[in-house]
Order: C-alpha cells, then sequence, then structure tokens
C-alpha cells in the first residue's frame, strides 16, 4: 500500500499573521463599498472563517461549489457550478475567496460567470497561488503565499476528502515502506 507523508509549509501562526494581513487590506480598501465575499467550497472554508473574524469592515458572505470534470487531478476546463450564488450581486463588490490558484481554469469560470449578473467590481482572494501550473492568465488581487508545484493539505484543503481540519499548511510526499 502506498502512505503518503506530510511536510509542514506553513505553521498556525504563519497562516493567521499572512490571513490577518490580507484582512487589513481589505478592510482598508473596500471602505464605504457593498463587499459581498464568495468563498468556493469545500477548500476555502476555513480561510474564508479566518479572514472574515479579522475584517473591520461590514461584509455579506455566500458560498458557491464548483464541480470540475476530467481525468485525476488536473482541471480541464470543464466547470459547472453545483451550489449557486443566493444573494443578489448586481451593482456590488465582489471579492471571490479561493484556497490555491492552480491551472486558474475554475476562477476563470467563476469570474466570467459572476460579470454576466453586474456587480460593480469582481476582485479575487487566493490564499495560495502555484504559478508554475498556469494555464490561463489569472491573478490574485490579494495573495497569502506563492507555493511550488506541490501537493497541498490542511488549512481547509484537501486529498481525498481527508485533512481539512488540520490547522496547519502541508505538502505531501510518498514514503516507500522501507527494508527494516
Ligand atoms: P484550478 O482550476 O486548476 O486553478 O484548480 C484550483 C482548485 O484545484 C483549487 O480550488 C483546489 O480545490 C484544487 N487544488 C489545486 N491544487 C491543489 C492541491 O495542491 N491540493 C488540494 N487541492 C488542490
Ligand atoms: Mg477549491
Amino acid at each position: 500500500m502506498d502512505q503518503h507523508h506530510l511536510n509542514r509549509l506553513f505553521t498556525a501562526e504563519e497562516i493567521n499573521s499572512i490571513v490577518k494581513k490580507l484582512a487589513d487590506q481589505i478592510s482598508r480598501d473596500y471602505v464605504g463599498k457593498e463587499l459581498i465575499l464568495v468563498c468556493i467550497l469545500k477548500g476555502a472554508f476555513v480561510f474564508l472563517s479566518d479572514l472574515v473574524r479579522h475584517l473591520k469592515i461590514p461584509v455579506k458572505i455566500d458560498f458557491v461549489r464548483l464541480a470540475s470534470y476530467g481525468s485525476g487531478t488536473k482541471t480541464t476546463g470543464r466547470i459547472e457550478i453545483t451550489k449557486d450564488l443566493e444573494l443578489p450581486i448586481e451593482g456590488k463588490d465582489v471579492l471571490i475567496i479561493e484556497d490555491i490558484i492552480d491551472s486558474g481554469h475554475t476562477l476563470k469560470f467563476l469570474k466570467d460567470r459572476i460579470i454576466l449578473s453586474n456587480p460593480r467590481s469582481v476582485k479575487i482572494c487566493a490564499l495560495l497561488d502555484k504559478k508554475a501550473r498556469r494555464e490561463l492568465e489569472m491573478e490574485a488581487d490579494y495573495l497569502g503565499f506563492d507555493v511550488e508545484d506541490v501537493f497541498i493539505v490542511g488549512y481547509g484543503i484537501d486529498m481525498n476528502e481527508n485533512y481539512r481540519n488540520l490547522p496547519e499548511i502541508y505538502y505531501v510526499t510518498p514514503t516507500h515502506h522501507s527494508k527494516k
């Protein structure tokens, strides 16, 4: 059986400090605006919940869930909404909250779709960015950390639905049964 090992990448303290920094920036930039955070389920739920508690401005919160169809872990660009927005966003300032930008297909799809509802603005806040994996032009307006092309788990982010509850961020490496 294949085993894998979790290697810590960011501690809870490092995460807390970057999340607070992002919240401070957002709080400054959206003063006097009608901010709606759109959290992409499931991976961004922990990030969102920490981020909102550091915000110093009024905010509304909504969730979307996206399904991407393709082989394995690769996002192919065929994406569907399986849980749509519930709040009206026309004329509002929308900030999409995402866990990781990888190929960029998920965010491109969601951003284009949100724009069809005529919000006043649409921006992106991502905790992690794997720039080496990008297939489309897509940048976060607010970014926590750049990461290498590794598989990440923890802090809401999963591998086959596991590890979302871990308070720190890890990357996964394979381990093989060693000869004793
Ligand atoms: P994209 O459409 O290729 O940018 O894919 C982004 C989505 O893929 C993220 O929202 C994550 O849900 C998922 N994803 C990308 N990289 C990882 C990873 O390292 N661990 C877990 N999920 C990931
Ligand atoms: Mg995701």
